[in-house]
């Protein structure tokens, strides 16, 4: 059957889509990779402007004229001790800032407090942000030590609006925001400590001055970089962030299959350890650790480290990156548990290294009791024609002849094929166990 499938693959027969063109392309290095927003947004800021025709395009030619009013909980966390919410994410370390609801931040939590001691505000979220602008070498509006965090957050509990800066004019800064790229969020410019108030007060709305120009976050720069999901909106694990809310389509739902994993692993007493190959930023390596395994993943895509840690609060060296044939035929380690996703049918495409047979016995040698592995099917529309032949039974019985495990298990389809890809998935997880 394989014969009949690499047949079919030759060169004049694949249909070039305009994705994998582009896909082509990059891996040439014929086009720039990562998204080109994001290129343009940087070269804009490197553009060397005089400070006062910068302060006039940002104060006045940038902004949307007049006030909005937005739904205070659809504004995110920003610009912090004189850095953007981006600069500040990278010289803290954390991705996640400028994906988080301001409502959960360390200025409402602060002003939820009542009557905390001096060390209960350095130890809260604000005081150790705060910190962290100090450690990041900058200042937090003016304090640079405990005694003056501790101040600055006394009077923010007073009430005392610390972003306000009188203008020339005598009239007060707006409360500015920008738009946050296919999303339905801000990201905060200044104002963090009025709407913290304005929150607690329970309002729930309030007027901003708005910028012209949508902002994107590092977790969607990130996500928009990584080469499987080539620029596209897609998720092709879950992910939870309220800037992707709106325009990015999770693909494979991923609890069907842990369910059917935990479940089998359950029944048969199976504990230990699990490498999940080709485990993208990780979901499956959070979610099976959870479970009590001790989880590992193996990933050719560097930007799955940043991002499972992240998102997913993953150890760092928990995803090891590199190609998986590779890493698997240099290593001798066994696994207790194996899970390999959605791989297998690029080696059958002829997209790997080696043939699909030397992919499935490196996985083979990898396991100790239980491998769990589901690959794209003739099912799909688009591998209709292209892995024609190459369903649940000839899956299963290739397992069988190309393997060393005593029981191949079906346990059936996943619950992916849904809108927009109806016409695809329905991949069924196979369990192979050591007898
Ligand atoms: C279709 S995605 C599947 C992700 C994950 N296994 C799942 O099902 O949720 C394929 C993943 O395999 C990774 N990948 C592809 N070829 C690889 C290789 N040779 N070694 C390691 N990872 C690879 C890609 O970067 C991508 O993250």
């Amino acid at each position: 059957m394989l014969d009949e499938v690499r047949r079919r693959l030759h060169p004049r027969r694949l249909r070039s889509t305009g994705r994998r063109a582009k896909q082509a392309l990059r891996k040439a290095g014929l086009a720039p990779a990562g998204p080109v927003y994001g290129r343009l947004a940087d070269a804009g800021r490197a553009v060397p402007i005089p400070p006062k025709a910068r302060v006039l395009l940002s104060t006045v030619l940038l902004r949307r004229p007049g006030h909005i009013t937005v739904p205070i909980d659809r504004l995110l966390l920003g610009a912090q001790g004189g850095w953007t919410a981006r600069e500040f994410a990278e010289r803290t370390d954390d991705l996640l800032w400028p994906s988080t609801r301001l409502i959960d931040g360390p200025h409402v939590d602060l002003l939820r407090r009542t009557d905390p001691s001096d060390e209960e505000i350095l130890a809260s979220p604000y005081g150790r942000l705060a910190r962290r602008c100090i450690d990041a070498g900058g200042h937090y509006f003016g304090a640079r030590d405990d005694a003056g965090i501790v101040a600055g957050a006394r009077s923010l509990l007073s009430g005392e609006p610390r972003e306000r800066r009188p203008q020339q004019s005598g009239r007060l800064d707006p409360i500015l925001v920008a738009p946050i790229r296919g999303s339905d969020h801000y990201q905060v410019l200044d104002g963090h400590h009025r709407l913290a108030h304005a929150a607690v007060r329970g309002e729930t709305t309030a007027r901003v001055v708005t910028k012209w120009l949508p902002v994107t976050t590092p977790l969607q720069d990130l996500l928009l970089r990584m080469s499987w999901l080539d620029g596209t909106k897609e998720l092709y694990q879950p992910i939870e962030a309220p800037e992707l809310e709106q325009s990015w389509t999770t693909v494979r739902r991923c609890t069907d299959r842990l369910e059917k994993m935990t479940k089998l692993l359950a029944e048969r007493g199976i504990t230990g350890s699990y490498l999940d190959v080709a485990s993208c930023y990780g979901w499956f390596v959070a979610e099976m650790g959870r479970t009590g395994l001790d989880a590992q993943g193996l990933e050719r895509d560097p930007l799955a480290v940043p991002l499972g840690r992240a998102t997913y609060g993953l150890r760092e060296g928990q995803i090891g990156t590199g190609d998986a044939v590779e890493l698997l035929a240099y290593s001798d380690r066994v696994y207790d548990v194996v899970s390999c996703f959605s791989l297998l049918h690029h080696f059958v495409l002829g997209r790997g290294s080696v043939g699909p047979e030397a992919l499935v016995k490196l996985l083979d040698r990898a396991t100790g009791k239980v491998l769990f592995l589901d690959t794209g099917q003739e099912n799909e529309a688009w591998f209709r024609t292209s892995l024609e032949g190459w369903n649940a039974g000839t899956i299963a019985d290739f397992l069988r002849r190309h393997t060393t495990f005593g029981e191949i298990i079906d346990l059936g389809p996943d619950d992916d094929a849904r809108p927009p890809y109806a016409d695809n998935y329905g991949r069924h997880l196979f369990a192979c166990i050591r007898t």
